[in-house]
């Protein structure tokens, strides 16, 4: 059973999507609950054992408790994500902005980290894929020009990836953890002039939850092929 984080929409419905017709049954996680069941209803309507549930990834408690009414996942894919305002850079972005970014992208990571995977670490079998963006990366022009508190969440987001890779044996002990760039998307978030469909950012994804074996791990993956952080 996959955790899609952010499934309702975009990527991580795609992947939802990608998943559920490889065979996976599928808990779509949002915030809005019309549009993470009509989700949901779409898949199931393709076939897929999909379920929806709602939560704010933000919210530490929330997250408990969506953990304890659904089932430990075998994969958990954390999609959820907001961008910042345009002009949000180091100076000009706020304290209230620089939270909800914060908030929904590193935060969110964290507790999806925190609440899904300590059943996976106990069986030693287990998959997670975090989205990150190209946008987090230190090798580039990854952190420059503006959008600070998305490209700070992101470079954030990498950081635990490679902690948490790092404290669970880079797969070692049955558990892979990898971050990944969908690469400019058509979506909500990435408007309608990007280059990307939904499904080709999620392929990496979709690739990463089933591959075999399941290493090399703890890695940043661009197009099923790791690139620098
Ligand atoms: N699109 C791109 O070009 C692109 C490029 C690089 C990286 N990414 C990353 O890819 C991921 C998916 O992006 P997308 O383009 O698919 O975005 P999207 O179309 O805007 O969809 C965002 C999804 O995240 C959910 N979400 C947002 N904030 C949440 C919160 N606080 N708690 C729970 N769910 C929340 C939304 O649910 P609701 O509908 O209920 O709000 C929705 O399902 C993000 O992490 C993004 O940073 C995207």
């Amino acid at each position: 059973m996959a955790v899609i984080t952010g499934g309702t929409r975009g990527i991580g419905l795609a992947a939802a999507r990608g998943l559920g017709n490889a065979g996976v049954t599928i808990y779509l996680i949002g915030r809005d609950a019309d549009r993470a069941a009509a989700a949901a209803r779409d898949l199931r309507a393709q076939g897929i054992d999909a379920h929806a549930d709602v939560c704010d990834v933000s919210d530490a408690g929330g997250m408990d408790a969506l953990a304890a009414r659904i089932p430990s996942p075998d994969i958990v894919v954390a999609s959820a994500g907001v961008m910042a305002e345009r002009m949000s850079k180091t100076l000009r972005t706020t304290p209230e902005e620089w939270q909800r970014v914060l908030g929904a992208n590193l935060d969110g990571v964290f507790h999806t980290l925190c609440c899904f995977t300590p059943g996976m670490v106990q069986r030693r079998s287990g998959r997670v894929i975090v989205v990150s963006a190209c946008l987090g990366r230190s090798s580039g022009p990854g952190l420059e020009g503006g959008l600070v508190p998305y490209r700070v969440s992101k470079a954030g987001v990498n950081a635990i990836v490679r902690a948490f890779a790092a404290e669970t044996g880079m797969g070692s002990r049955g558990v892979s953890v990898d971050a990944m760039c969908p690469g400019h998307c058509r979506t909500d978030m990435g408007g309608p002039e990007a280059p990307r469909s939904a499904e080709e950012g999620a392929d990496t994804i979709v690739w990463l939850a089933t591959r075999e074996p399941a290493t090399p791990t703890g890695l940043l993956w661009e197009d099923r092929a790791p690139v620098p952080w």
